[in-house]
């Protein structure tokens, strides 16, 4: 189906495209086709479950943070056959984010640039939506980014107000300060700056907290940012975000863009920073970018990761890339002799 649908998706601006498909997802998500879409898309294997971070994952294949800003759908993307949602980045206020155009596709590379900026319906509407829905079965976290209008001496506040708003129906909770999209909010990552954002939520009671890296950070920084999640006992690190950074390869004509890139031309660089974090902590690790097959999926797995995420592959290779992924997963775990993904986590440190 996809492979029809495909090419009429990419004839829209991918923005317009995203909007139609969550407009479909959302109808299935009020209608009987949710459990249709259940049924073909789950892949029910007992090797598959993951335990990290108190939270029991049916299989280790997520969707990233940005594809579900308002918290909307996550009944419906459940029912792909992902193992866990994370919605947001939600803000304290509701904000409109950059003007469009802001997201573009790299089709010859397989990757997007976006500088969507954060929009998003803001905490206390996001907060209500969890509140009303009936949640799916599988962990929802919720990202947490800063408000275009706060100020960085101000962050922790932001946050901790966001947090406030969605704290009873999330199941864990992200700390975004790796977006390229936020002016300044990198610096964010330093090791004072971040230490008061995550003990201003940890006094508010935030568990399970993980907190987001950029792939661009520096060596050192990682150390730092690793080091500060293990002193104050953090939940876990998710790495990683999107890169400014443009490889040489990349042969589209909108690598020219500017914001975050993610998809195919990040992969190596986001499992070279999953391996770099596992290597440095016992906390699990969320891996993140360019994500797109069983084998993508297991590279970071064996690296260190407990479970992965995606975007940019569901954008290329459409709603059954998890079903996919946790079938070749399996043949994957059978071929090496693992008995369970568990097993397989951090094979490679
Ligand atoms: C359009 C778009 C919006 C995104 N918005 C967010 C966001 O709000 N918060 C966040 O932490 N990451 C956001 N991301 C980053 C993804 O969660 C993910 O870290 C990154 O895209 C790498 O994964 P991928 O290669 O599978 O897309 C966004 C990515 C895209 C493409």
């Amino acid at each position: 189906m996809y492979r029809l649908a495909k090419p009429l998706l990419f004839r829209l601006p991918p923005e317009t495209a995203h909007e139609a498909i969550t407009g479909l997802l959302r109808v299935a998500q009020r209608t009987r086709l949710e459990r249709a879409y259940a049924g073909h898309y789950t892949v029910d294997d007992e090797r598959l479950s993951v335990e990290a971070f108190d939270q029991s994952f049916p299989n280790p294949v997520g969707v990233a943070a940005g594809f579900d800003k308002n918290a909307e759908i996550p009944r419906a993307l459940a029912a792909l056959g992902f193992g866990h949602v994370e919605v947001g980045a939600v803000t304290a206020e509701g904000q409109p984010g950059n003007p469009r155009p802001r997201m573009f596709r790299l089709r010859e590379d397989e990757g997007l640039v976006n500088r969507m900026g954060f929009n998003n319906a803001g905490a206390d509407v996001v907060g209500e939506r969890l509140a009303e829905q009936r949640l799916p079965d599988v962990p929802v976290g919720v990202n947490v980014g800063k408000s275009k209008s706060t100020p960085l001496e101000d962050a922790p506040d932001d946050y901790r107000y966001t947090y406030e708003q969605v704290a009873e129906d999330g199941d864990y909770f992200v700390v975004n300060v790796s977006s390229p999209n936020t002016p300044g909010l990198r610096e964010l990552q330093n090791r004072e700056q971040l230490a008061a954002i995550l003990e201003a939520l940890q006094d508010a009671g935030a568990a399970p907290l993980l907190v987001k890296l950029s792939p661009d950070l520096h060596r050192d920084a990682v150390v730092d940012a690793v080091e500060l999640a293990n002193d104050l006992g953090l939940d876990g690190v998710v790495a990683t975000n999107t890169t400014t950074d443009r490889p040489d390869a990349l042969r589209s004509p909108n690598a020219a863009e500017k914001g975050g890139l993610s998809g195919r031309p990040i992969r190596e660089r986001a499992t070279d920073q999953v391996r770099f974090v596992a290597e440095r902590t016992d906390l699990p690790v969320v891996g993140v970018g360019g994500v797109f097959t069983a084998a993508d999926a297991y590279e970071k797995i064996r690296a260190g990761a407990s479970v992965v995420q995606l975007y940019t592959g569901l954008v290329y290779r459409g709603p059954s890339i998890a079903r996919e992924i946790n079938e070749g997963l399996l043949e994957l775990l059978d071929r090496d002799g693992f008995a369970s993904v568990e097993d397989a986590v951090g094979a490679d440190l």
